[in-house]
């Protein structure tokens, strides 16, 4: 059987529009219930097609949107999940303020460092186009600032690595500063020592 053991722990994903968030959150989700942890991805563009459909972009708005979803994210990590959150994020105050209420030892800040070059050429959404256009207010990196973290936990790459290689990033973050450790029994113990080799990168 596979088994991991972590306390709750909160994986704050903080990054422009396209950088990546998303896709690396889905897939860090994954590799950690294969791993048989409870973990749940939080997607800011999800919350706001619900909990937080009431909000906008205003400044006020996203720091409303943020400690909602820091305060999610904190139930979530008191009853033992990996929380993997997907905002943007775009202040220190925000990330500060989800790092209070999560609590320091639980939180994990990283910064999703794709620049907005890539973002824009990206455009999964055609958001940027339509933000050059004039046709959405206040868009992170165009109309609105988005404030980098000078010293985040963990800073992943996506333009120059793959997905699975920023998942192997956080993974051996997690291991290294043990709040996840990895063991194995029984028959598949052989396939949990190639997983470990593969995510502490030994
Ligand atoms: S945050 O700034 O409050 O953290 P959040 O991560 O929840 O933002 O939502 C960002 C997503 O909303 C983007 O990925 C994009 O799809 C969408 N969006 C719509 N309008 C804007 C805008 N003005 N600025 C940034 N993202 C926007």
């Amino acid at each position: 059987m596979n088994i991991a053991t972590s306390a709750g722990v909160v994986i704050w994903l903080t990054g422009m529009s396209g950088a990546g968030k998303s896709t690396v959150a889905r897939a860090l989700v994954s590799r950690l219930q294969a791993f048989a942890l409870r973990a749940t991805m939080l997607d800011g563009d999800v919350l706001r097609t619900g909990l937080n459909s009431d909000l906008g972009f205003s400044a006020a708005e996203r720091t409303e949107n943020l400690r909602r979803v820091a305060h999610v994210a904190a139930l979530f990590c008191n009853e033992g999940f990996v929380a993997v959150t997907a905002t943007i994020s775009p202040e220190p105050e925000h990330r500060e303020n989800a790092r209070r209420i999560v609590g320091e030892s639980a939180f994990v800040e990283v910064f999703v460092d794709t620049p907005l070059e890539v973002c824009e050429k990206r455009d999964p959404k055609g958001l940027y186009q339509r933000a050059r256009r004039g046709e959405i207010a206040q868009f992170t990196g165009i109309a609105s600032p988005y404030h980098p973290p000078v010293h985040p936990d963990l800073t992943l790459h996506t333009q120059d690595n793959t997905v699975e290689h920023c998942v192997d990033h956080v993974v051996d973050y997690l291991v290294r500063n043990r709040r996840f450790a990895i063991g194995h029994v029984g028959e598949r113990s052989l396939k949990m020592a190639n997983l470990r080799a593969v995510v502490s990168g030994k």
